[in-house]
């Protein structure tokens, strides 16, 4: 083996990290090696700016504990997120489009009636939002789940409350024709944790911290690929700068103002509130070829 020089340590590298049985991993470390090798001589770090570098992956992955996860935010803020998403969730053009999950859903929300009320005591303008889950052909699926997570009315997730039960989320099911109804209030835009090493990050930059206000959605359906999307309020003024590259153009809906009155779920509300409509549409999985 030659001895290394600037100019030959990447081949020496990428031949050593070749001997791996596994194929994929055989792959993915090739393109790693060729790639940080790439940056590294293009940015030519001196070794006070690398042992920086190492220091703040260092922190990055002490913040990190189960109710935080600074290395997805990092993620989350380069794009990375989102790239991988695509990646993995090409369908249709008609299909609903997907965005990045986040860190805020939590697992096992309760099950709502269709109508009900998944906000409960949150502070927030009631909202309701309404549509009908269908497949490309426009046939509406029952017995779909959408399981709904959001902040509430003040920009806050049930992980930055101090409270006991669940929290402006839930699960409702699509009826016999489609159709889901959900009670809740309308969510506000918010920062994304600028306490930790990315918002350390950020700070120095002059990129937009906020995300547009959304709701969360996982629909999915027996047959169906499950999507984690969200849908966007029209207006909002966050909407083009994204902090994490969420938003896609059929996402954004309106979000109705009504004076007060007869809400869709039969009840009679006497102060403002939101109206939303919205069709999720699935994609059959690919049906797996016979052997
Ligand atoms: C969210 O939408 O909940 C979210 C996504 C990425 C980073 C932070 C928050
Ligand atoms: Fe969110």
């Amino acid at each position: 083996m030659p001895y290394v020089t600037e100019s030959n340590l990447t081949d020496i590298a990428r031949e050593r990290w070749s001997n791996i049985p596994d194929p994929r991993l055989r792959e993915i470390m090739a393109a790693l090696i060729t790639h940080i090798h790439a940056f590294v001589r293009e940015i030519e770090p001196t070794e006070a700016e690398w042992a920086s570098a190492i220091d703040w992956l260092t922190r990055t992955g002490k913040m990190c504990t189960e109710k935080r996860q600074e290395f997805i935010l990092f993620s989350d803020v380069l794009g990375v997120s989102m790239l991988v998403d695509a990646i993995n969730h090409r369908l249709a053009s008609r299909a609903t489009p997907t965005t990045v999950e986040g860190p805020f859903h939590i697992h096992g929300s309760p099950q709502f009636a269709d109508g009900a009320d998944m906000a409960k005591d949150a502070p927030g303008i009631p909202c309701f939002v309404a549509g009908v889950v269908r497949d490309l052909d426009g046939k509406p699926v029952e017995g779909a789940t959408l399981d709904v997570w959001q902040t509430d009315g003040e920009g806050l997730y049930e992980a930055q409350r101090d409270v006991d039960g669940p929290w402006v989320r839930g699960v409702f099911r699509t009826q016999a024709d489609g159709s889901f109804l959900i009670r809740t209030v309308a969510p506000v835009g918010y920062t994304i944790p600028m306490d930790g090493t990315v918002g350390e990050l950020m700070q120095r930059t002059k990129i937009s911290h906020y995300r547009p206000a959304h709701i969360h959605f996982a629909v999915e359906a027996p047959g169906y690929h499950r999507i984690v999307t969200h849908l966007f309020q029209r207006g909002d003024r966050y909407l083009d700068t994204d902090v994490v590259y969420g938003v896609k153009a059929p996402l954004i809906v309106d979000f109705k103002q009504v004076p007060g009155g007869k809400a869709p779920n039969g009840e009679t509300l006497s102060s403002p509130f939101y109206l939303v409509h919205y069709d999720f549409v699935l994609q059959k999985t690919a049906i797996a070829k016979a052997a």
